[in-house]
Order: C-alpha cells, then structure tokens, then sequence
C-alpha cells in the first residue's frame, strides 16, 4: 500500500498529499513537520 517514503521531505508530502490518491487527507504545517520527522528516523533504522 502505497510506495517507500522513508525520508522524504516536506516539500515531498505536501507535493504527495496534493496529488489524486491522497487528496482527501488534510494536515496542518505542524502535522506534515512530525511525518517528516518520523519518516527521516525511518530512514535510519535498519
Ligand atoms: C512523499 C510522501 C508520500 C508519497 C509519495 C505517497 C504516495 C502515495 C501513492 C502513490 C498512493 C497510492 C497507492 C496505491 O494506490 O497503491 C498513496 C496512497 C495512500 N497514502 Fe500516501 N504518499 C505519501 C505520504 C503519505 C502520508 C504522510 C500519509 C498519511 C498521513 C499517506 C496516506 C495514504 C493513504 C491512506 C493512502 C491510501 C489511499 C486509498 O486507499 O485510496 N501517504 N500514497
């Protein structure tokens, strides 16, 4: 379900989140900062 997004940006998943898939998810700036976060210490585990 859906592709690998392990340490995409923010710039990324706004850019994602505006596309046809995804476009009935609506999150704030502060939310879309917290994604990234988690997906960058994604990226960093194993
Ligand atoms: C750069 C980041 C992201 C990219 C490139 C991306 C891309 C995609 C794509 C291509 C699909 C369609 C998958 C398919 O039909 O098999 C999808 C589905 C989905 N994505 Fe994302 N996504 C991203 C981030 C996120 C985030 C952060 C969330 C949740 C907050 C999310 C939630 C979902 C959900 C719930 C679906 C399923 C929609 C459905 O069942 O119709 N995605 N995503």
């Amino acid at each position: 379900m859906g592709p690998n997004i392990r340490g995409k940006t923010a710039e990324d998943i706004k850019q994602a989140l505006g596309g046809d898939a995804m476009s009935f998810i609506s999150l704030t700036g502060e939310e879309i900062e917290a994604v990234t976060t988690y997906l960058k210490y994604l990226e960093s585990q194993p």
